[in-house]
Formats: structure tokens, C-alpha cells, sequence
């Protein structure tokens, strides 16, 4: 189980059919253990991750579960994924326990950005802007990630992480984290291997890479208009 209960039922009841009735979807089912998208609407049509309030809003628990999905499946790569693990898993944390993502004023993603951006806090070390933008940034590297491992079966697993991280997380990152990044490289098992490991989350990895674009997109120009995007890391 990679969600709590009650959580698992807030995201079920934000995941509907088009068009959106948030309220109206039952949480009743849930897909395979360490899948990519644990939640699944039982009405029968296609799944369709509403990630967005009536009001056009992105929800902040949706968005962090989504988040939470990855763990299980950069767990699969071993050690080698372990800064960005736990900085995935660190961010989530902050935004669950200190930013009040959980509580009713905070339901839209960019209230806590708003609110920090107001107080002048957003950009500070600790700040629950960052977490979301470190989050946002380590779900495009995931995205690219899982897209590259479908799309280039003759590249290596080493290939596809290092082409990921080229092209979305390295620009963000100092030699401190660039350097962990290398070591980690090192460590990287063989594709055949993570492939097997992923086993039949496929249907599940082409949902996340179809529906979680969109959102990220959407993040980093919120991000920017504040112009908080461009926040780098040591
Ligand atoms: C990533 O960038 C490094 C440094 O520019 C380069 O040497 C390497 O070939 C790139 N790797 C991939 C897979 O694109």
C-alpha cells in the first residue's frame, strides 16, 4: 500500500469521468499494488485523471498522490535513484505536514504558492513553493523517464536516466546535486531488469505519461508568472 486509506478515497473522489463532478465518484476500487495511478473510477469509461476542481483548480492532494505513485517505481532502480527518491518523498512530506495541504483553505495547489508569494516566504530555503516546484521538476524527469523506456527499447537504462536528466532536472541543479546524481549513475541496474521489475505496470506508466504533462505544464507557468520557476538548488 503506498497511500493511507482516507487518502486514497480523497484522490478516488477527485478522479472522474469528463465532465468533472468531483462528489459524485465512488471510491471503490484500486488498482494493482506500486501501480503508477493507484486509483481507478469504476463507471466503466475510460479513466480520466481529473486532477482539477469544478472551479478549474489543481487539487493539491491529487497532485501530491500522483507524486507519491513514482516512489515504488524509482525504488526499482535501486540505489541509483535514491537523491531523487528522497527528495521526492522529502517534498511531499513538507507539503503534507507543514504547508496544511491537507486542510480545506489549501485544497487548490497554488493557494500555497499564493499565500507565500504574498508573505514574501516563497522563495526561502524551506519554503512550500520549492516543494512544489522540486516536485514538479522530478515528475518531468519521471515522465521523461518512463517515456524514453517505451519509446527507445534499444537505449540502456543508464541512457534513458542520464537523457532524462539531462533534459529537465540538470539545469536546475549545483555540483553538490549534480555530483550525487553521477554516483548514482554508477549504480544503475540493467534494463532488462527494471523492465521485468516493472512487470505489468505498463497500462498504468502510459497513463501517467498522458495525463500528468498537462498538469506540469501548467505548474510551471503558474510558477512562472510569479517568476518563482527558475529557483536552483546547491
Ligand atoms: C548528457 O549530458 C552529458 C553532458 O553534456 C553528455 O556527455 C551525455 O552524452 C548526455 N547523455 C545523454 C544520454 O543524452
Amino acid at each position: 500500500m503506498n497511500s493511507q486509506p482516507n487518502t486514497a478515497t480523497n484522490l478516488m473522489a477527485q478522479l472522474a469521468l469528463v465532465p468533472a463532478v468531483e462528489a459524485t465518484v465512488e471510491a471503490t476500487a484500486k488498482s494493482t499494488e506500486g501501480g503508477i495511478l493507484t486509483a481507478k473510477s469504476t463507471e466503466g469509461g475510460i479513466l480520466t485523471a481529473i486532477v482539477k476542481s469544478t472551479e478549474g483548480e489543481i487539487l493539491s492532494n491529487y497532485f501530491i498522490e500522483t507524486c507519491r505513485t513514482v516512489l515504488p517505481v524509482l525504488d526499482k532502480l535501486g540505489p541509483s535513484m535514491a537523491v531523487i527518491r528522497s527528495d521526492i518523498g522529502g517534498n511531499i512530506q513538507r507539503l503534507e505536514e507543514i504547508c496544511g495541504s491537507g486542510k480545506s483553505e489549501y485544497k487548490f495547489l497554488y493557494e500555497i504558492v499564493r499565500k507565500e508569494a504574498a508573505e514574501g516566504t516563497a522563495k526561502k530555503p524551506l519554503s512550500c513553493t520549492r516543494a512544489i516546484l522540486w516536485l514538479t521538476r522530478a515528475m518531468d524527469f519521471s515522465v521523461v523517464l518512463l517515456r524514453d523506456l517505451m519509446e527507445q527499447p534499444e537505449w540502456s537504462l543508464k541512457q534513458a536516466v542520464e537523457h532524462a536528466y539531462n533534459i529537465t532536472l540538470k539545469q536546475w541543479h549545483g555540483w553538490i546535486s549534480a555530483a550525487a546524481f553521477k554516483v548514482g549513475l554508477k549504480l544503475i541496474p540493467e534494463r532488462e531488469k527494471f523492465i521485468g521489475l516493472l512487470g505489468d505496470m505498463k497500462g498504468d506508466t502510459e497513463k501517467f505519461i498522458s495525463v500528468l504533462p498537462p498538469v506540469l505544464q501548467e505548474n510551471h507557468k503558474f510558477l512562472q508568472s510569479l517568476r518563482l520557476d527558475r529557483l536552483k538548488s546547491s
